[in-house]
């Protein structure tokens, strides 16, 4: 019973059920409302009939030189018209009664007859709906007519008036008798009917459903190619669709987790085996020269520090996707911080002769975070000064776009980006196949874009390659202009993170 098939199903059933059943009464009162009119009009035609043969009767007793004819035998001639069969308990019965409705002659003796015409004032012969109070049985419905002209010598004595024709008012099991098999009928059609279209409705709600259950199982289990058609009711199919989509994010993801694990591994499996060559070489005495024995610690300190970076890197990436990083708000004046990362990328540019071209920025100010926006500043012109060998520019730039959004640009003139590496650039260790034999992890512009989006900005790549290629992100404008100048703060946690 708790199955959501067998629940539609009985609800079909009981819907139908209560359908008919409702059928059923409307029915019976409808019906009821006409039985009584049926009734009299088939009385008024037997009361027309009985007053005509009452006539023919009388005046053939007076042909046939009987005399004037016996009442009593007027009405069991006439009961005999109404019933040829003799039978006594028939619904017709035939009688005659005097002007206060007491009845003269006929069945029912003790009964009164209601609602009798006064006779001087309806001289017509039409009948005349009544009805008649039999003491202790059913109220009986009639017709009365006035005795006709020919009728009324019969009963000249007992001061008759007219002629009743009664039967009793049709029983409503007499209207139901023949509803009820019909009835029942008609329900056993619209019973099967709805089992059929039940069963096959809740099969095509219910089975979509069942499928879903049995592929979610099997993700459970681990299988996550699990996959389900899209059919049934438009509910169903989103549940459907939004179950493959579940499913197709979680292989994904698990697919993004195996990669990374992978990735990771790689990247420190290679420092590791360099640590442990020299300081196997040291220990075992293979080196034993004291400059070898630098040599060996200098690149031992090396890797374990290329090591240390990975970590904190990867420590840092991971608090900023899971939102566990606390982003200052604070007015950041662009005119300063573009003066202090010129200042730290100074050497750089002399060393490896690129010019830095730093468009000093109007007076615009952002809300952020000076070190978190450093960083950002630091990870782009570190990847510009990468892939631009001497001779090139590498430039900063800031307008603002919107009333309150500012766009800051980092360009190079170096080799560029070749267009299928674009769409991949801010994933975790990704490097272009310019960048996989650098130093870096690949792990520099994902961390990029985790901090300019969790200060509501945007960032994006374009590139030309040969030509150089364009960082450029947004950042919100502050709303109030900065007073006086911010005061100086140490910017070694960045500074260390791209060393
Ligand atoms: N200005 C650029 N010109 C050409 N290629 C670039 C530029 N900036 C980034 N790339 C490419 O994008 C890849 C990803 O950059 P990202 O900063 O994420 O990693 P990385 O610089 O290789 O390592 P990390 O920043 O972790 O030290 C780089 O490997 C490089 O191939
Ligand atoms: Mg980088």
């Amino acid at each position: 019973l708790g199955s959501l098939q067998v629940r539609l199903f009985l609800t079909y059933l009981v819907i139908i059920l209560v359908t008919l059943g409702l059928t059923a009464v409307g029915l019976f009162f409808v019906l009821g409302g006409y039985r009584d009119t049926i009734s009299y009009g088939n009385l008024e035609d037997v009361a027309t009939l009985i007053n005509r043969q009452a006539g023919v009767e009388l005046e053939q007793a007076a042909e046939s030189g009987e005399g004037p004819l016996d009442p009593d035998r007027l009405l069991l001639l006439l009961n005999r018209g109404v019933n040829p069969q003799g039978d006594q308990v028939s619904e017709t019965s035939v009688m005659v009664v005097d002007r206060e409705g007491n009845v003269i002659a006929g069945r029912f003796p003790e009964a009164i007859v209601e609602d009798l015409p006064d006779p001087s004032a309806s001289a017509s012969s039409d009948p005349h709906h009544c009805r008649i109070r039999v003491p202790e049985g059913t109220d009986l419905l009639c017709v009365s007519m006035p005795l006709s002209e020919e009728a009324l010598p019969a009963f000249q004595d007992q001061d008759a008036a007219a002629i009743v024709v009664a039967r009793p008012a049709s029983d409503l099991d007499e209207v139901l008798g023949d509803l009820i098999p019909r009835l029942m009928f008609a329900g056993l059609i619209g019973v099967a009917a709805a089992l059929a279209m039940g069963f096959l409705l809740s099969q095509s709600v219910s089975a979509p459903l069942r499928r879903i259950v049995r592929a979610a199982r099997g993700v459970a289990r681990g299988n996550y190619a699990q996959r389900v058609p899209i059919t049934g009711p438009r509910e169903v199919r989103e549940v459907a669709a939004n179950f493959n989509r579940m499913t197709e994010e979680v292989q994904r993801s698990q697919q993004t987790l195996r990669d990374f694990l992978m990735n990771i591994s790689h990247e420190i499996k290679t420092p590791l085996t360099s640590i442990r060559g020299f300081s196997q070489a040291v220990t075992d005495g293979t080196v034993d020269d004291t400059e070898g024995v630098v040599r060996s610690a200098r690149i031992i300190n090396d890797e374990s520090t290329r090591v240390l970076r990975l970590v904190e890197e990867l420590l840092d990436l991971s608090r900023l996707e899971s939102g566990q990083t606390h982003m200052r708000q604070e007015d950041v004046s662009l005119a300063e911080l573009f003066a202090h990362v010129e200042e730290v990328f100074a050497l750089r540019s002399e060393e490896s002769e690129v010019t830095l071209a730093v468009e000093s920025p109007p007076a615009l100010t952002i809300r952020g975070d000076y070190d978190r926006l450093e960083q950002v500043l630091n990870n782009l012109l570190d990847n510009a000064f990468r892939h631009t060998s001497s001779g090139g520019t590498v430039s900063v730039r800031a307008r603002g776009v919107q009333q309150n959004l500012v766009q800051v640009t980092v360009s190079d003139t170096g080799k560029g980006i070749p267009p299928e590496d674009l769409p991949h650039l801010f994933e975790r260790f990704y490097r272009a196949a310019n960048g996989r034999n650098t130093k870096g992890y690949g792990l520099g512009l994902a961390i990029t874009r985790e901090i300019v989006r969790a200060h509501g900005g945007d960032i994006w790549a374009t590139s030309e390659p040969a030509r150089g290629t364009s960082f450029s992100f947004t950042i919100p404008a502050s709303i109030a202009s900065p007073r006086g100048s911010r005061e100086a703060r140490p910017h070694n946690t960045v500074a260390r993170a791209n060393s």
